[in-house]
């Protein structure tokens, strides 16, 4: 397996513009794998992925959602999907964080690879979950937390950081 460097944390950026070129299906397994490496609350992982490669699909996915064109240019697009009904213990609610974990996976799995990718969010927005949801066909107990349009970048974006010391607090607020 590729051993994620600290740097590669730094480089992820979102990517918005991708080339024609496939991505492979053990690339696409990698970023599943990774995905499934979070952290979840009890170690509940209340989560699914749908893999749409189907442009037709995609292109109903772009036009869903305000700020996801680029699913339409990429030629994956990865579904992060949460089911609350999975998740142990009392917080069912840490299925949201449960997700956010696995979406950043994907992202720095992503960058790892060579490979550029961008998380629109879905979850809260009630109106761009039903719109995903019936595209889809996910059941109503399930709710589409993001869009990740993945590929090979068609643009560079420089690795940072933005550090803030304002926003740091030592030993007490
Ligand atoms: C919860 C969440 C929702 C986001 N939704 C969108 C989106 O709908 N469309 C988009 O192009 N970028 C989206 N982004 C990406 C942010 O715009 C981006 O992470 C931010 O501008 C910082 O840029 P960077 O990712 O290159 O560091 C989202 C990011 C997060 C964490």
């Amino acid at each position: 397996m590729p051993v994620l460097k600290i740097d590669n944390l730094f480089a992820r950026r979102s990517i918005r513009r991708f080339t024609d070129q496939p991505v492979d299906a053990e690339q696409i397994d990698m970023l599943l794998k990774a995905a499934m490496a979070a952290p979840s609350a009890n170690n509940s992982k209340p989560w699914h992925f749908v893999v749409v490669t189907d442009g037709a699909i995609r292109d109903a996915l772009a036009e869903a959602h305000p700020y996801a064109r680029m699913a339409s240019e990429s030629p994956v697009c990865i579904v992060p999907c949460g089911e609350s009904g999975l998740s142990r213990g009392s917080q069912s609610e840490f299925w949201i964080q449960d997700l956010s974990a696995a979406t950043e996976n994907i992202l720095l799995a992503a960058t790892g690879l060579g490979l550029g990718a961008v998380w629109c969010g879905v979850h809260p927005s009630e109106e761009r979950a039903a719109a995903v949801r019936r595209i889809l066909g996910i059941p109503e107990r399930v709710v589409p937390f993001a869009l990740i349009p993945v590929g090979h970048p068609a643009e560079e974006k420089e690795p940072r950081t933005q550090y803030d010391g304002n926003r740091v607090h030592r030993e007490r607020w």
